[in-house]
């Protein structure tokens, strides 16, 4: 299918994005793009829903629209693509645009099996261009703060690890019958797996042991459906961390870490929206996060300026953005997090540990590199 021609105006800034799915993630990537990331454009959205990925182009000045990905791909214009269509497209896409030599951006998970992401992998490696996953938690201040000093040491060796995610809620879920099976692993937690993995960077998960059950919306569990969940982590190096999710919490949008090792405990995570408190009769109180737009707002901005800098330098020759710490996930770390919730599922299915399936060495060295 042809584009549909929103306007005709130029854009001129350097790196040319098409983004794939135009839904809640999606259409917040697509804001950023056009108003907050430096050095790149808004050049064409893709979605079958093409009637609000126009409505979305129009309000943000973006050129071209189109119900198949495949145009995008195809357009010799876009210099790279942000995927946030349904997990279960994004393998295909992956393989699909870095094989049209377009760099990648994919919203979590990379994929839905390891073989399909391992195919996607390897077209991202075969063509040169730059992956990068939605791992947005890495870009947020107090985790950048968190990772920091471990990298410093200031943890020392690490022990226990904790990591945990709680959806805002209001105690039900009204589309709980339509979310994908095995979601709180493959789409939420994998988040948690990705911040256990970066903060104790080095060490691989060896075994994972997963409950869950269905105790938000327990009328759904015998369907399989899954809302809170606890995964035990047994790492490399010998730590061991919790992992742990729900998707109705009352009070917010609540995302923590912490790593507590030989010499200390290093926590991150922002409890309160604002800085601000209510000291009233009542007692104590301040407004929480509600969001995940609310809480990572910078961070989900960030993530794609980062992805912005290394594909300019890249196509320009220069030097990658550095730091003091490794900060953009790459395929080793969308592999790495994805073996884990799946070994979750089967965890869940058998009732005990399971192994966690190893990675192939050129990426357990790629992550070593820290790329
Ligand atoms: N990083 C985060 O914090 C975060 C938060 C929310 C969602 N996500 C991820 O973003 C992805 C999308 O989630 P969402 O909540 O935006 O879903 P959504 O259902 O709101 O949006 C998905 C969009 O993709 C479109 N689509 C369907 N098939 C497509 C295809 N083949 N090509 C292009 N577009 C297609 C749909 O029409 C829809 O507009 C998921 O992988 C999800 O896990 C990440």
């Amino acid at each position: 299918m042809a584009y549909i021609e929103q306007h005709s105006a130029g854009l001129s800034a350097p790196v040319k994005v098409g983004l794939i799915g135009s839904g809640w993630m999606g259409a917040f990537h697509a804001e950023s793009i056009a108003r907050r990331v430096p050095g790149a454009v808004l050049a064409a959205i893709a979605d079958p829903n093409v009637e609000s990925a126009q409505a979305l182009a129009q309000s943000l000045g973006t050129a071209k629209v189109t119900a198949d990905a495949a145009d995008i791909l195809a357009d010799p214009e876009i210099d790279a693509v942000v995927i946030a269509s349904p997990a279960r497209f994004h393998s295909a896409l992956i393989t699909q645009a870095a094989a049209a030599g377009k760099h990648v951006f994919c919203e979590k998970p990379a994929g839905q099996g390891l073989d399909e992401l391992d195919a996607a992998l390897a077209a991202v490696e075969k063509a040169g261009v730059h992956f990068q996953i939605g791992f947005n938690r890495r870009y947020a201040d107090d985790f950048q703060a968190a990772k920091k000093d471990l990298a410093a040491g200031i943890a020392g060796q690490p022990q226990l690890l904790r990591s945990l995610t709680r959806d805002p809620g209001n105690g039900s879920i009204p589309n709980a019958a339509r979310v994908p099976a095995w979601t709180v692993f493959l789409e939420t937690l994998i988040h948690d797996f990705d911040t256990l993995n970066w903060f104790n960077e080095g060490a691989e998960p060896v075994e994972v042991y997963a409950v869950a059950d269905a105790l938000v919306e327990p009328k759904l569990r015998d369907q399989g459906f899954l809302d809170t969940a606890v995964v035990t982590i047994r790492y490399s190096n010998g730590a061991i961390a919790v992992a742990e999710a729900n998707f109705s919490a009352l009070y917010g949008y609540d995302i923590r870490g912490e790593v507590f090792g030989s010499k200390g405990m290093v926590q991150a995570g922002r409890a309160t929206e604002t800085a601000a408190r209510r000291y009233t009769a009542e007692g104590l109180s301040a407004d929480t996060p509600r969001l995940n737009v609310e809480l990572f707002r910078q961070a989900y901005t960030d993530e794609l300026a980062d992805f912005a800098a290394t594909v300019r330098a890249q196509r320009d020759g220069t030097p990658p953005p550095s730091g003091a710490f490794t900060l953009t996930p790459g395929a080793a770390d969308a592999r790495r997090a994805l073996a884990m919730a799946l070994a979750c599922i089967e965890s869940v299915k058998q009732g005990g540990p399971v192994a966690v399936a190893a990675a192939p060495v050129a990426l357990r060295d790629d992550a070593r590199a820290g790329v």
